[in-house]
């Protein structure tokens, strides 16, 4: 039996049910996008960007990677942010972790993943840098939580010193950052860190963008 009929069917009666809400649901966007939201996730089935944040079709640019990474030589994920800050004009970022990420949990153990090793070596370097922090927690799962966490301010951090945003924080009052953590138990979301184009980085970490 072919799994995938079911989502075909499924999305049959979806075109249907939208339909009779509302005969412009799918033409009223005029063909064009204007998303306020980039949502930058875990690729994690667990954690349906839409879906919890009832985002409709045009409301939500989405880049998803294990363990929701911002790795400054990813291109995938800086044409994504590129694209959406400039062209889209989005008002908000949101990197968003979630718990029990396996990414995470597979970053903290000492088992080889072969290639994944190398997209995982990012989380590895975090958790090094906040070793401490992380050994003093009682058990594996605390760890993990607190790891999710940790990752999560890292990547909005990271995503603060591209510099698509730093550009873009000297012109205008956009985009917000922020870094939310997702219950993959109990299906909330939760803020972690905010940061707004008052917030440039470190002057270390500041590129001297000429515009
Ligand atoms: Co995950």
């Amino acid at each position: 039996m072919d799994g995938t009929r079911r989502l075909l069917a499924y999305n049959q009666q979806w075109v249907a049910e939208r339909l009779a809400e509302r005969p412009d649901y799918f033409t009223r966007l005029g063909g064009q996008q204007d998303p306020q939201f980039v949502w930058i996730g875990c690729s994690d089935s667990r954690v349906p960007a839409e879906m919890l944040t009832g985002c409709q079709p045009g409301e939500l640019f989405v880049h998803r990677n294990v363990a929701n990474q911002v790795i400054h030589t990813d291109l995938n994920m800086l044409t994504v942010v590129f694209y959406a800050v400039e062209r889209l004009r989005v008002k908000h970022i949101i990197v968003c972790g979630h718990t029990g990420c396996g990414g995470v949990k597979a970053a903290m153990s000492r088992q080889d993943f072969g290639l994944i090793n190398r997209w995982l070596q990012n989380i590895k370097d975090c958790a090094e840098r906040h070793q401490a922090e992380l050994e003093a927690l009682p058990d594996e799962e605390a760890r993990t939580g607190r790891l999710v966490e940790i990752n999560v301010v890292e990547q909005v951090d990271h995503l603060a010193k591209t510099s698509v945003i730093q550009r873009c924080w000297k012109r205008e009052q956009r985009p917000w950052l922020h870094g939310w953590v997702y219950d993959t138990d109990g299906g909330t979301l939760r803020e972690l860190v905010r940061r707004t184009p008052g917030d440039l980085p470190h002057a270390a970490h500041q590129y001297d963008i000429e515009d």
